[in-house]
């Protein structure tokens, strides 16, 4: 008579795992995990040990990963005892105890590699912490491993989300669609749910377009907001960090932790920290915060082809005015732009290589010491970098410039005119908080004047590809868009777990 017990046994089982004070580790968010912490039915421990065991499952399809942190139980133990010790005070907010996959391009000083995904930089020995990774440590979060980034190769390698080290990242809503790069791993890695939160970078696009690919909250913050020490770099006019979530408040937490002066990238930050307003960012989330906006329509940041798509935003547009959004449409960019993507390539050349150089030649250790010596590197390892796929021409064209000279300072003051009669002319005439942008329509445009942009779910096409609607806005604009991206995200609740479909 053993049956009937059994089956008493597994219903007890089924019930305390629909809820009964059990914690639900699928897509929890980061106020869960605070709350699983306080109530006891979470540990930190046991979250790092759900996520390593989804990566071992996920990531030899999803290549989302490099490499897990083998001091990441360690350091949940430790937050565990520190959380007893206090009393309940360390889980109260902030990311005590919550496990965070960084892209492989922010710097870790301990036992985890910075290769920004290239052999090149295998082995390289970094002499301290990224700035963003330092104010991680100090609120008590776990270092869980880092993400695959697209290499920076060549742009076609950065589109399809491909790194040597880490191999081609999958899309997990559909296998055969790109995940986007740079900051791919990061992407795919919360949309599986293979870590609590994740760290990207952009340039132009590489947070906003693998967040719109892969489901996920991206916010690409103001120049400077989030130091830049630290994190393998393209350009210190255009890079910036910030978080790839699963839900807006989640990166809003994430963003809460990151952002702050370092007086290793002090002209940027210290320009920035102006912005950041008093008792942080999670109180602009707010489910009413969509009502009296004024949000800008480009016709120049909605063109698409696809009318499937355009059926989708125009419902969401409504959506927004029922919520109480002023909506300006027709809009358009009064400066013609056209040379916009010229000439940031020709200051993302030179400046890339004079930031590369810096970066190798502050190591404490490195197999390549230059750009020159990356490329004779991949020269050398002409497989393994897939040099007949991809070329390294982004590369080559960087190690024939020489400097800041007229040409990069005239395309200087040529972006800064393009933002100031741009954007910045258009969200003045029109007192926008905002504007909206397809997917990440407006990443370059946000990209040369150091603008915010947010990136949210928007919806999936016929083939479950999914695709965000972004917001973005002028320098230190984080609180009224969070407001906007909460509020929409609230509205509509367009993100569900990912399918894998091949
Ligand atoms: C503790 O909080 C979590 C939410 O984080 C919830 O799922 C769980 O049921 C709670 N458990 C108890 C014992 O209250
Ligand atoms: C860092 O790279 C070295 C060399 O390939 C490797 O042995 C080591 O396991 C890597 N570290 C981690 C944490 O994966
Ligand atoms: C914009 O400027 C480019 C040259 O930079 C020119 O070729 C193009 O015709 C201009 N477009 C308009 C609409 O004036």
């Amino acid at each position: 008579m053993a049956a009937p017990r059994l089956r008493v046994l597994a219903a007890v089982v089924a019930l305390a795992a629909a809820g009964c004070g059990a914690f639900e580790f699928q897509e929890a968010t980061v106020e869960a995990i605070q709350l699983g912490f306080r109530n006891g039915s979470l540990t930190s421990a046991a979250l790092v040990r759900f996520y390593l065991g989804r990566i071992a499952r996920l990531n030899p399809l999803l290549r989302a990963v490099i490499e897990v942190n083998p001091d990441a139980l360690a350091q949940a133990a430790r937050a565990d005892a520190e959380r007893r010790a206090s009393g309940g005070r360390l889980c109260a907010g902030g990311l005590h105890g919550v496990p965070v996959l960084l892209k492989d391009n922010i710097a870790t000083r301990d036992r985890l590699n910075t290769t920004a995904g290239s052999l090149a930089l295998l082995g390289s020995v970094v002499p301290r912490d990224a700035g963003v990774v330092a104010r991680l440590r100090r609120a008590g979060a776990v270092i869980l491993g880092k993400a695959n980034p697209s290499e920076w190769s060549n742009f076609r390698a950065v589109k399809e989300g491909w790194s040597a080290r880490g191999g081609q990242t999958m899309n997990p809503y559909d296998l055969s669609a790109t995940p986007c790069g740079s900051s791919s791993g990061p992407g795919v890695a919360a949309a599986a749910n293979m870590a609590a939160v994740t760290l990207g970078s952009e340039t132009d696009g590489s947070i906003l377009c693998p967040s719109s690919f892969n489901s996920v909250v991206g916010i690409k913050p103001t120049l400077g907001l989030t130091s830049r020490s630290g994190v393998i770099p393209i350009t210190p006019r255009q890079d910036t960090v910030g978080p790839m979530c699963r839900t807006v408040s989640d990166a809003v937490h994430v963003l809460d932790a990151i952002v702050g002066y370092d007086k290793l990238d002090a002209e940027a930050t210290g320009a920035a920290s102006k912005y950041i307003p008093r008792g942080g960012y999670t109180q602009f989330l707010r489910a009413d915060g969509l009502r009296g906006k004024r949000i800008g329509v480009c016709n120049v940041f909605f063109v698409g082809k696809d009318k499937e798509h355009l059926d989708v935003y125009s419902k969401h547009l409504d959506t927004m005015s029922q919520h109480g959004a002023i909506l300006i449409g027709d809009l358009d960019i009064a400066t013609n732009f056209s040379d916009l993507s010229d000439k940031e390539m020709l200051l993302m050349k030179a400046e890339f290589k004079l930031s590369l150089n810096a970066y190798l030649s502050d190591l404490l250790h490195s197999p390549v010491r230059s750009l020159s010596d990356v490329i004779a590197f991949n020269n050398a390892h002409p497989v393994e970098e897939r040099l007949k796929d991809f070329g390294q021409n982004d590369l080559l064209d960087a190690e024939k410039t020489n400097g800041i000279g007229a040409r990069e300072r005239a395309a200087i003051r040529r972006l800064k005119e393009i933002s100031a009669n741009g954007l910045e002319k258009l969200m003045k005439e029109h007192q926008l908080d905002a504007i909206v942008a397809l997917k990440w329509a407006a990443s370059s445009v946000l990209a040369v004047g150091g603008y915010p942009g947010i990136a949210v779910p928007a919806g999936y096409d016929k083939e479950g590809v999914p695709f965000a609607i972004s917001f973005g806005g002028l320098r230190g604009y984080e609180p009224r868009l969070i407001e906007m991206a909460y509020a929409f995200e609230q509205a509509t609740k367009v993100r569900r777990p990912p399918t894998f479909k091949h």
